[in-house]
Parts: structure tokens; sequence; C-alpha cells
């Protein structure tokens, strides 16, 4: 059956225009609040989350809130259907029903993309598994471009957990579309980005690098993106025990670091950043998690077919 809607599961569903779009919007949305405050009166966005969440979740309700639509859903697979066996497909295809757009996170890789396939309404990846998380590259190109003044011509750091971190994998993919982005890769062997991710930065032809240490590249970096360990991500909780402080960015690290660094992190937090960062002013992960809900009341709009 023809769909007369998109979904978006992959950063790269989106091409570089429509997500220069989605950037002018969202600051249109800052700038021009009222003429936005009712432009989904009688629309309905669903919240499937299968997956703890406080921002992704949080950040579309309030999104979808101050466009003036509504809001529902489940915070966690407990108090699904999930838990009597219900497959994701059935669950959209249901939700479908009720809602006109819906926003799933699930721990398994793949899910939105088999649920896409059933859906009626248009379907958001809000984080699956190790694999992609194209609302945070969104809230996190919105915060570069806003602080940078332009998503070329940086030197981007990654720092942590780059194997199962969702938000790096599709960070990389994003900024691999831009000129002149160079990639340097902080983490410990064990905790290197995959395969095909490497394969992708050697295809491009992008300047990119790893290391291990952070002290060593502190210097040369514009944007510091720090992960967490991802404690839920370990088959074994000694792996994690040995790797979680591997790097822990406090107010000493960033003596050499340049002025006008822009510290980011998808949160939530746990010890990989001092919270004594919290006061420098090149710390933005809070300023990033507003971000968020900017850009994602463009999406809501932009797959809503609104304006
Ligand atoms: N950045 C992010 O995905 O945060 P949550 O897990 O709190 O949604």
């Amino acid at each position: 059956m023809e769909k007369n809607f998109r979904n978006l599961i992959s950063i790269t569903d989106l091409s570089i225009e429509e997500i220069d779009h989605l950037i002018d919007v969202a600051n249109d949305i800052v700038e021009n609040p009222d003429e936005y405050i009712d432009i989904c009166k009688g629309k309905k966005l669903a919240t499937l989350f299968f997956e703890p969440s406080t921002r992704t979740r949080l950040s579309f309700e309030a999104a979808m809130l101050e466009l003036g639509g509504s809001v529902l859903g489940f915070a966690g697979a407990s108090s699904s259907s999930a838990a009597k066996g219900e497959s994701v497909s059935d669950t959209v295809e249901t939700v479908g029903c009720y809602a006109d757009i819906i926003a799933m996170r699930h721990p398994k890789e793949g899910a939105p993309m088999v649920a896409s396939r059933r859906t009626t309404v248009p379907i958001i990846n809000a984080g699956d598994g190790g694999h992609f998380h194209p609302t945070q590259t969104l809230t996190d190109l919105l915060t570069i471009k806003r602080k940078k003044g332009e998503l070329g011509n940086i030197t981007l750091g990654l720092c942590g957990d780059l194997k199962f971190g969702r938000t790096v994998h599709s960070l990389i993919e994003a900024m691999l579309r831009y000129d002149n982005v160079k990639f340097v890769l902080i983490a410990p062997e064990e905790l290197r980005v995959p395969e095909y991710i490497r394969e992708e930065l050697r295809k491009s032809g992008a300047d990119w690098k790893e290391v291990e240490s952070m002290e060593e590249v502190m210097h040369e970096l514009d944007v510091l993106y720090m992960t967490r360990v991802q404690r839920e991500r370990f088959f074994n909780e000694e792996d994690y025990a040995r790797l979680k402080d591997t790097y822990i960015l406090d107010l000493e690290k960033l003596e050499t670091a340049k002025e006008d660094l822009t510290i980011m992190h998808p949160l939530p937090r746990v010890n990989e950043i001092s919270v004594k960062v919290d006061d420098d002013p090149r710390a933005c992960y809070f300023y990033q998690a507003l971000c968020g809900k900017h850009i994602r009341m463009a999406l809501i709009l932009n797959l809503l077919g609104i304006k």
C-alpha cells in the first residue's frame, strides 16, 4: 500500500537541505512563538517508550503541547501490552487509530524500522538500542549551528562509549555530509566505533583519527561531544566497572582547551563530566537539551505536513 507520509528512522532519511529547513523552522519558532501556539490544535502525538528516557520523551511531549496539540503514550514496556507479548508492529498499527504521529524508543536495534512497515501514521525513531538516535542528532546539529554559526569547518571530538553510543553513530553519519569536518574519536580500544562507521569514515575521505587520550587532543577541538559509558549495553558488570570512569572531564583537563570550545553531551550524565564544569561558559549540554525541544517542534510540523 502506498503511504502518503514520511517516517524518520535514520538521520540519512533527511537531506542536508531538509535538515537546514528544520533548523530554520526551529529558529523561527523561537523568534515568533505566537505564530506556532495553536498550529497543531486537534493533532495527537503518541510517545511509545519501551526504554527509559527523560529528555527525548518529555521534549517531544513539551514540543507537541507548545504547538497546541495533545499527547498520549506510555513510558515503559511494562505498562503496555508488550508485557503480554504484543509485537511492535501490532502496537503501532493500533496506536495509529488513536494518534496522528508516533515517537518510539525501543531497546532492540531495528524495531522502529520494523514498525514503520505497518504504521498508518508517521513514526519517528526516538532511539533504537545501540543503533541510531536521529532526533538527538537533529538536536546536536541545531546546537552546533547556533554555537558555531555553521556545520562545516570544525574539529569535532567524540569521547567515551563510541561502540554502543547511538548518538555518536548518528552524529558522525550526519557530520560526514558537511565540508571540512575533522573527526577525533577518543575511546579505549574496547569502546571504539563499530567497523561499519569506520568504513563510512574511510570511504568519505574525511580527516579522522582514533586516540585514547583526551588530554593529547584537547587543544585541537572546536566541539567536544562527551558520552556516557552505558551500563545497560554491557554483557557483564566487570567490563562496565573497568571502563566506566575512563574519561572524566574536569576543569584541569579544560586548561588547554580553546576559549570558544563547545562542550556537548546528549545526557544523562553519570561521572564523565565533573559538575564543576557546569558553570564554565563552554558547557552547552543543558542548552542542548533545550535545542531538542525546538527541533522536535520543527520535525513534528514537517512530518504532519503543516506549514
Ligand atoms: N539524550 C537522550 O536520549 O536522553 P534521554 O535518554 O533522557 O531521552
